[in-house]
């Protein structure tokens, strides 16, 4: 099957740290179909030669492993072309019209990695030039829009143009192995499934937490802040993961069903909640590790007194008959104490303690998602030294490591989700309905800082964020699981 990837955005950040090292990956494993073409677009004067050589030098600096081999580059770089364009000017597209037709492909990927403001010309124009046929699909990148009436506005241009089965929206976190594994653990076991309700579930913590800064990106971020880059998308992403039923099949609809509907049960928010329950920060210097780095507000392109928040934590419920009353917490920040993305799950303690069980901790279910992929299980257990005192219990873990398990070099989310466009499969993109919810939940909270004086409060760098945080959960009687 003969493809052509139209990759706009093809010099940008995107396909520079993401894209064109996915492709590489899933072309070096054999698993992209022969036959391909990938067209980068971008309003550098590039011929295709200039346009290989730079994308040849993003793997300069990169780990051996990763590194082309002899000759691998130069069969990958074959696959590479270049069109200038401005994606503004409707004259330019004729040039992609051209370079299609140079070949007729089964399919063509147009995916759109470009600042969120140029979707809707982008969509209007393949339209207009005629480049929206059938055998098109079309991939946006998060983040759609900046509020639902934005998000709105984009998926009914979307709509006028391509099919809802011709589109794949990115949330890459559903590419990651670790995402699928968790959809493994649930639907393919029979053995936690009468836990995971709230008769067994005491809470869920999901945290994403980031080391890095917000590195090159401080202009982007700046109109971004954490809610709209990471909570509404990835962490709800993972909190539907959790919190869904199990869907009657494993099609794309079947699962995207169950999905929103988790988002539709998400408990409103009320002015009490947006003032209790919703934490935001802000980096200020510190250290990682032994380094030391600055503020926030000294990043390139961030204003000196910025109020975009870089860390949000908040508590919400899901209102069902599964979850009614089991809080969710959602955690997520830069320059954190480590990049630890993982999600918890605490069980309910024995109703009645015959042991000095109060010891550490046990009745815990930890999904980890990165760096490390796995699953442990904390449970209690008779010590060492039972001689001596037999009422003693200490905590011990089962560590199933996926990395040893299934080997550290797995298909990467980008990878993943690259092959399932081309292969035309959907279930791991999410729908248009799915998304307009998740907005219709942040909003209130986007409402509700707007007119908040308080603005984020500082954290250190190198911390898990402010201290407003512990206290929002210990207000339930819990703690942060590296707290606990
Ligand atoms: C992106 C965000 O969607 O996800 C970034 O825009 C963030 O700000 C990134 O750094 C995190 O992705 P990952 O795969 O490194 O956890």
């Amino acid at each position: 099957m003969s493809f052509d990837l139209v990759l706009f955005g093809g010099t940008g950040d995107l396909a520079w740290r993401k894209l064109m090292p996915a492709l590489f990956q899933a072309f070096r494993h054999g698993t992209l179909p022969a036959g391909g073409r990938i067209v980068g677009v971008g309003r550098d004067d590039l011929s295709a030669e200039q346009y290989r050589a730079l994308i040849r030098s993003r793997f300069d600096g990169v780990d051996l492993a990763k590194r082309p081999g002899d000759g691998e580059f130069e069969r990958f770089a074959a696959l590479l072309d270049f069109v200038r364009m401005d994606l503004s000017k409707p004259e330019d597209y004729a040039k992609l019209v051209d370079a299609l037709a140079q070949r007729h492909a089964d399919t063509v990927v147009m995916y759109v990695a470009t600042a969120p403001a140029l979707f809707t010309t982008v969509c209007e124009q393949l339209a207009a030039a005629g480049l929206n046929t059938a055998n098109t699909r079309i991939v946006l990148e998060k983040p759609l829009g900046h509020d639902l009436a934005s998000n709105r506005a984009i998926n009914a241009t979307v709509r006028q143009v391509f099919g809802e089965k011709q589109v794949f929206r990115i949330d890459h976190y559903l590419g990651k192995p670790a995402v699928q594994n968790l959809f493994a653990l649930r639907f393919g076991n029979a053995l936690f499934e009468p836990l995971w309700r709230r008769e067994h579930i005491a809470n869920i913590q999901i945290t994403i937490a980031e080391d890095i800064g917000v590195e090159k990106r401080g202009a982007f971020y700046e109109t971004t802040g954490a809610l709209r880059d990471m909570v509404q998308n990835h962490a709800l992403q993972l909190l539907c993961a959790i919190g869904m039923e199990p869907p009657i099949n494993s099609h794309a609809d079947a699962i995207r069903d169950e999905k929103l509907k988790v988002l539709r049960s998400l408990a409103p928010w009320t002015a009490e909640t947006l003032k209790q329950d919703v934490i935001r920060g802000q980096y200020a210097a510190g250290n990682i590790g032994a380094t030391a780095v600055s503020a926030y507000r000294a990043e390139p392109g961030v204003q000196p007194q910025s109020q975009t928040e870089t860390f949000v934590a908040l508590r919400t419920e899901i209102a069902n008959w599964r979850w009614a009353g089991v809080p969710f917490y959602i955690r997520t920040g830069k320059r954190l104490a480590g990049r630890d993305a993982r999600i918890v799950v605490n069980f309910r303690p024995t109703p009645h303690a015959i042991f000095n069980s109060n010891i550490g901790v046990a009745n815990r279910l930890v999904i980890n998602l990165q760096p490390k992929d796995g699953l442990e299980l904390h449970l209690l257990a008779q010590g060492q030294d039972n001689r001596r005192n037999s009422n003693t219990l200490a905590p011990v873990q089962l560590d199933l490591d996926f990395d040893k398990r299934f080997g550290a070099e797995r298909v990467g989310a980008y990878e993943r989700l690259l092959l399932d466009v081309i292969d035309g499969r959907l279930n791991l993109f999410v729908r248009s309905d799915e998304q307009e919810e998740a907005w219709r939940w942040v909003e209130p909270i986007l409402e509700h800082w707007k007119n908040d004086p308080q603005g984020p409060r500082p954290y250190a760098a190198g911390t898990w964020g402010p201290s407003a945080s512990s206290a929002m959960i210990a207000r339930d009687g819990f703690c942060w699981s590296e707290e606990s």
